[in-house]
């Protein structure tokens, strides 16, 4: 144990992932968790692990006999102050796979801070363990070096975000978390009131409407990096609260805004990983993503473009391309390369797979040297299928597939397909390059079968293109918003768009979505009175900060970058939450439970 005057005299405490060549010869402190133990020939060799990395830290019984007993005793993830001399290490045992792997520290005092139970899950030799336990003990699932360097990297580019707004002028301005619904399309997480009893608060799905008031008040350039909270069905890109940087800006248009997200990727890019980011991204129009890749969410990586065949088989004695095409459908395919491999059942499998999507079928062509296996071909005469062959520059070894359907069902069914043949071809590696895209153009609404109506496809703050608003009363299929969308690798990055600034606009909007002018005044009063008071021109954009993180490092979903996510189901697993609360807390918010345990 540490003598009491030994302990005021610490020498200087190093990170143990910073002991260097340069200290040799020096005594320093370190403390820290016992990574690994080793016993080698009577002397003791302890990994030491904190934030800053590993050291190794040797307990000789000759150079110090008192501490190499409790040396002896020490177990995995014991918490431990060491003193000791740095040393370079022995020819021939320098370890070129740690940083610290040149030096070692010989020990001479040890103590013991805390002992440690084991752990339910090796630390130092972690291997696939079930996510559930790693959330449940998430404090030592986190102690991972893995864990540590995405939750650091993290923290370096939220930083290098913050640091390049605040140079371009953006102010940080908290917007409140107990607030009103705001129509982002999830459903929200309410908040009941004690005081206002039967009355709830909504958690922010986004800040929309407060960056857009902070605009009329005339703040020009606002940013937050902002929790918010949607209750929806939750996937590997998606949490019930999660974290968004907010941007807002007046006087823009769509380019402005993208210049500025691009220059701020760029610098945090350049900041936390050292690589340039190839500045400015393409575009591409939202009915060019459609048509080309049928998702407005394009993953660029690979190619397996789809295919316009309708003109082509319009005539053809294949009544079920024929019937489509000549109903205003579409008949779509790719040719996925070297596709030929895929067994019969895989094909079967693929039908199956775009009948999810609403596809009643899928055609396919499997390209030999000389011969083509098919059940189509034979409904083709020969000029038909050349042409098709043609136009899918198809060669042996190909594999085609045709779905005919409405642009939808086609568009989502070879969309997902295009993903999948992707998987199961091998086309996107650790390699690939990543690629970014931003759509542009979108439509302003989207037909909602269910509701019936016609709903926004972004939100109803965006504006519709100028050339367009002449047709918010008449052909509101065809009104294009100055909405705009950041896609890495297929995946939403971010959206965002230019807002209505004036009134009466909004009020086309909200009467095309067929809400009722009471409605309006109701939930967005104060908005539309904010325009009516000298709103500036505006527009802005919201990025998934956890999801940019999840992509720079490489993580195979948004939960690897947040500290304490929640599960698929939205439960805290450490926390346990949600849970139920006393009846008395119920009480006094005027709640009483609905019958709902069995
Ligand atoms: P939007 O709804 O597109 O836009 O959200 C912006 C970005 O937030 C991320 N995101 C999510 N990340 C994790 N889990 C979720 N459940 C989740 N939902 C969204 C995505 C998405 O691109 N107010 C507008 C922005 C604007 O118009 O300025 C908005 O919220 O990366
Ligand atoms: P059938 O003549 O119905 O047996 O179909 C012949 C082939 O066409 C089968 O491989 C079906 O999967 C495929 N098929 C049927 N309907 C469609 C469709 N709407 N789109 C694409 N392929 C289809």
């Amino acid at each position: 144990m540490i003598q009491d005057k030994a302990a005021q005299n610490n020498p200087e405490r190093i990170g143990c992932g910073q002991v260097s060549l340069d200290l040799v010869g020096k005594k320093i402190t370190l403390a820290g968790w016992v990574h690994r133990r080793r016993d080698h020939g009577g002397v003791i060799f302890i990994d030491l692990r904190d934030r800053s990395g590993l050291v190794q830290v040797v307990f000789n019984p000759q150079e110090a006999p008192d501490i190499f007993r409790v040396a002896e005793r020490l177990r995995s993830e014991y918490v431990i102050k060491v003193i000791g001399e740095v040393r370079r290490r022995p020819e021939g045992s320098a370890n070129p796979n740690l940083v610290t792997g040149e030096v070692e520290v010989y020990a001479d005092q040890l103590e013991v801070l805390n002992p440690a139970k084991t752990p339910p899950f090796e630390i130092a030799d972690y291997r696939e363990v079930d996510e559930a336990l790693r959330l449940k003990y998430r404090y030592l699932d986190l102690r991972r070096p893995e864990m540590q360097s995405k939750i650091i990297a993290r923290h370096r580019i939220t930083k290098a975000v913050r640091d390049y707004l605040d140079k371009q002028g953006f102010l940080e301005i908290e917007t409140p978390v107990l607030t009103r619904s705001t129509p982002e399309g999830a459903r929200d997480y309410l908040v009941p009131s004690r005081v206002h009893q039967g009355s709830f608060y909504a958690l922010p799905q986004s800040p929309q409407l407060f960056k857009q008031i902070l605009m009329v008040s005339g703040f020009e350039k606002y940013f937050q990096i902002v929790k918010c909270f949607r209750d929806e069905d939750l996937r590997a890109d998606r949490q019930p609260e999660f974290t968004q940087i907010d941007i807002e800006m007046s006087f823009v248009e769509p380019e402005d805004v993208q210049r500025l997200a691009e220059g701020m990727l760029a610098y945090a890019y350049k900041e936390v990983f050292g690589k340039d980011l190839p500045v400015p991204f393409p575009r591409m129009t939202w009915a060019e993503a459609m048509d080309r890749y049928g998702t407005d969410r394009p993953d660029l990586r690979f190619g397996l473009e789809l295919i316009n065949f309708t003109d082509l088989v319009k005539d053809s004695q294949f009544k079920v391309f024929a019937k489509v095409a000549q109903a205003g459908g579409e008949v779509k395919g790719i040719n996925a390369k070297g596709g030929s491999v895929l067994s019969r059942r895989e094909l079967d499998g693929l039908t199956e797979f775009v009948g999810e999507f609403g596809a009643k079928g899928l055609a396919w062509m499997v390209i030999g040297e000389n011969e083509i296996k098919s059940p189509i071909t034979k409904f083709f005469t020969a000029e038909e299928l050349d042409s098709i062959l043609e136009r899918a520059q198809a060669e042996p070894g190909d594999l085609l597939l045709f779905v005919a359907d409405e642009p939808q069902v086609v568009a989502a069914s070879l969309g997902n397909l295009r993903l999948k043949l992707a998987g199961r071809l091998g086309l996107i590696s650790e390699t690939s390059e990543d690629r970014y895209v931003w759509i542009t153009d979108f439509p302003m609404f989207e037909y909602s079968e269910e509701e019936g109506r016609y709903v926004a496809l972004h939100h109803p703050f965006t504006s519709p293109k100028e050339e367009d608003l002449k047709l918010l009363g008449s052909d509101l299929s065809a009104v294009k918003a100055k909405a705009y969308d950041l896609v890495l690798n297929g995946l939403e990055l971010g959206g965002g768009s230019i807002r209505i600034h004036r009134p009466e606009v909004q009020q086309q909007v909200f009467e095309a979505l067929k809400v009722s002018p009471e409605e309006a005044a109701d939930k967005f009063g104060f908005l539309l009175d904010g325009l009516s008071y000298g709103a500036p021109p505006h527009g802005g954009i919201a990025f998934g900060l956890d999801r940019l993180v999840m992509l720079w490092t490489g993580s195979e979903s948004i939960r690897e970058v947040i500290a304490f996510p929640k599960t698929q189901s939205a439960m805290d697993l450490m926390v346990k939450a949600p849970a139920p609360v006393e009846k008395k807390q119920l009480d006094e918010l005027g709640i009483e439970l609905a019958d709902f345990r069995e």
